[in-house]
């Protein structure tokens, strides 16, 4: 059974290691190349867009797709709406692999927001020490609010995205630790935090660290995602919904 993975988030990568060595089905992993080198997987891997809705149609017929999971990022609104707009006009099935979005919790001193737009203004006038945890393609918003000291971290250098006086720039990727996310926003005398509602376990300690200093958080909701579409939370549902279509393919 040949399947397309739509990529780039950790439940992707859980399924694609679900998958390895299963000799009924012949997967590939798609991701949009904004890592420079994402860690390696062990299934075949294609990288880059496909070129909107035409293009990935065009793909699902060439390579004989004859399932689409999409595990991209909550946040990717865009491949979820191309995805589901091919998947209907070339008749495969589509499942959404999707993590749930964080809610908050006792203690949680929330703010939350429909855009990056809207987190800016909520930063307020006063100069603020601000984790900012949204993402390298999402900081340019934040160039409006010059006042702040930004601790920003991104798994690639930012460059010249978020051109203010006071940045600091820190690289890495998750999983992240709660107890060490406390240490880095004490010793950044961090006094709010700004983030996408991503959801999952991985990025979630800086949600945590923040409860415990009580810091007050921005929280960025999510766009709105195809409807319609079948949805599951996990790599081990995924797996499930494809060895029940696998066992229905004559
Ligand atoms: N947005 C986030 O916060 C976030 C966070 C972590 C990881 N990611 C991952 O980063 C990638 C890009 O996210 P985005 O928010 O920029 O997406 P997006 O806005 O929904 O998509 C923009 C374009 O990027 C290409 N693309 C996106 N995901 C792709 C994939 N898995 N394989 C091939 N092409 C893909 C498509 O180009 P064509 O139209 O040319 O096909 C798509 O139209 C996704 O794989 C996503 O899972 C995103």
């Amino acid at each position: 059974m040949r399947i397309l993975i739509l990529g780039g988030t950790t439940e992707a990568s859980a399924l694609a290691r679900c998958l390895a060595g299963r000799s009924e089905f012949s997967p590939v992993l798609s991701m949009a190349g904004r890592t420079s080198d994402p860690r390696p997987l062990p299934i075949p891997t294609r990288i880059g867009g496909f070129g909107g809705v035409e293009g990935l149609a065009g793909f699902l017929a060439k390579e004989r797709i004859e399932a689409v999971i999409d595990a991209t990022h909550p946040f990717a609104a865009l491949m979820s709406r191309n995805a589901a707009e091919a998947c209907g006009r070339m008749h495969v099935p589509l499942l959404a692999l999707r993590r749930p979005p964080w809610t908050p919790q006792e203690g949680d001193r929330w703010i939350e927001v429909s855009a990056m737009e809207d987190a800016v203004r909520a930063l307020g006038e006063e100069p603020r020490r601000v984790f900012l945890t949204v993402g390298r393609l999402e900081l340019p918003p934040f160039a409006a609010a010059p006042q702040h000291t930004y601790l920003v971290r991104t798994i690639e250098p930012i460059g010249k995205a978020l051109p203010v006086p006071n940045v600091i720039a820190i690289q890495d990727r998750a999983p992240f630790d709660e107890a060490a996310e406390r240490v880095l926003m004490e010793r950044e005398r961090v006094e709010i935090v700004v983030t996408k509602n991503s959801g999952g376990a991985a990025t979630y300690p800086k949600v945590a660290a923040a409860r415990a200093l009580g810091l007050p958080v921005i929280v960025v909701r999510r766009p709105e995602k195809p409807r319609g579409v079948e949805e599951v939370a996990s790599a081990d549902a995924a797996l499930e919904w494809l060895e029940r279509r696998h066992g229905r393919t004559p």
